[in-house]
């Protein structure tokens, strides 16, 4: 298994950088940025110690990996407005400041200031220029100027989610090892489950020891879940239909990019971190709108092998309700596609939880269906533009 970042400092080590920090010119952080900070300190992005400099930012741009070659598909860097990056030099030390929740959040050590060209990566990364596809937006938002260094982090911003989800790697590879699971399947999920995951995750429970359904729990889209709604629901969702010892729920707090398929390389890596063995990747992992072709998520890991990686990728085919067979079926088993099959889609959960009506039974497990109907009922379910 490959080594963990840590970038953490605690005890005297993080008083007395705190008491440094005090006397440092603070950089503001939005809250991605902070959370970016929190997944380099505690090993999520193994093995980055920092935010990238012009060299690995390149090579990721370009070639999906770091300027040593490692397998690395979204760069990691600190935007920063040009005015701001113009109060720092190389070599300085400054006091990254959670700005949202005003307080420390960290230190990095300016080893690069640089330029980068916004539409560039937006091209590269995303595969899109334009401003509708979220993901570009977000970043288009940011300045142009990024400030590189290793990082450490001195103080945690307040969780998203409840404590006994929001689980560091170590955490999680510990617990898994406590379980005795040889193999792990990672499931990457911004939303509640419906059947057509329920298949995906049970096909990764028949081929290997355990689960972790991990869903992402961060800046999202308007019409993403809601982190409660999906945490919450899929407790329900185990307590009827999973096997309990074979089960693992965490969040992964980190905010969605929508690269497609980039990011499933970039979730693949990430579960790896966690202890992962494989990792599932389905229909249009990632996308949005229609960005991507629905299977790029799977040829992008013909670019890598298994052993670069330390992760294997399970290629899913989208499972389908079939009014003939009755059942959740996929193409390679089932002939009466493509007119016997109906399509299960987040949008379609979506819009009839909108109306007040309960997904029907072929697409989602009826608990589900009625918990979704009943918090709409009394609050909000989704992200609201
Ligand atoms: S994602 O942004 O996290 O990919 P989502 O939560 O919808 O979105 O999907 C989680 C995983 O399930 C991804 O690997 C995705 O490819 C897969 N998936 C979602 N819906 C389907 C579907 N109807 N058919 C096949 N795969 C799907």
């Amino acid at each position: 298994m490959n080594e963990l970042v840590d970038r953490r400092l605690l005890g005297d080590a993080c008083v007395e950088a705190t008491e440094r920090a005090a006397g440092l010119r603070r950089l503001p952080l939005d809250s991605n940025q902070v959370l970016d900070v929190e997944k380099i300190a505690n090993g999520t992005f193994s093995p980055l110690t920092g935010f990238s400099g012009s060299k690995d930012y390149r090579s990721v741009c370009e070639d999906m990996r770091l300027a040593d070659g490692t397998p690395w598909s979204i760069p990691i860097i600190l935007q920063v407005p040009s005015a701001l990056a113009a109060e720092f030099s190389v070599g300085e030390e400054v006091h990254l400041w959670n700005d949202t929740e005003d307080r420390s959040s960290g230190l990095l050590t300016v080893e690069e200031i640089y330029e980068i060209d916004l539409t560039e990566q937006a091209e590269k990364v995303y595969g899109t220029t334009e401003r509708a596809h979220p993901g570009v937006d977000r970043m288009m938002q940011g300045g142009t100027t990024c400030v590189a260094g290793p990082v450490w982090l001195l103080t945690h911003s307040e969780s998203l989610i409840p404590p006994a989800y929001d689980l560091d790697p170590a955490h999680v590879r510990a617990e898994i090892a406590n379980r005795g699971w040889k193999t792990v399947t990672g499931f990457q999920t911004r939303n509640l489950g419906h059947k057509a995951h329920e298949h995906l995750q049970k096909v990764g429970l028949e081929l290997t020891d355990g689960l972790l359904i991990h869903p992402l729990i961060g800046w999202k889209k308007p019409g993403d879940m809601l982190p409660e709604i999906i945490l919450e629901g899929y407790e329900l969702l185990m307590e009827h239909y999973y096997p309990k010892d074979r089960v693992m729920l965490a969040g992964l707090t980190t905010a969605m990019r929508y690269a497609g398929p980039r990011e499933a390389l970039f979730h693949s890596i990430i579960r790896r971190n966690f202890g992962c063995t494989h990792f599932i990747v389905g229909r249009d992992h990632a996308g949005v709108g229609g960005y991507y072709e629905k299977y790029a998520g799977h040829r992008v890991f013909d670019r890598f092998t298994t052993d670069e990686l330390g992760i294997i990728p399970l290629r899913l085919h989208g499972p389908s309700y079939c009014k003939v067979c009755d059942e959740i079926v996929t193409e390679a088993i089932c002939p009466h596609g493509p007119d016997g099959w109906v399509d299960i889609s987040g949008t379609e959960v979506r819009a009839m939880v909108g109306r007040g009506e309960c997904p029907p039974s072929e697409i989602m497990r009826p608990e589900i269906a009625r918990f979704l109907v009943e918090k709409a009922k009394v609050g909000a379910v989704f992200f609201e533009g």
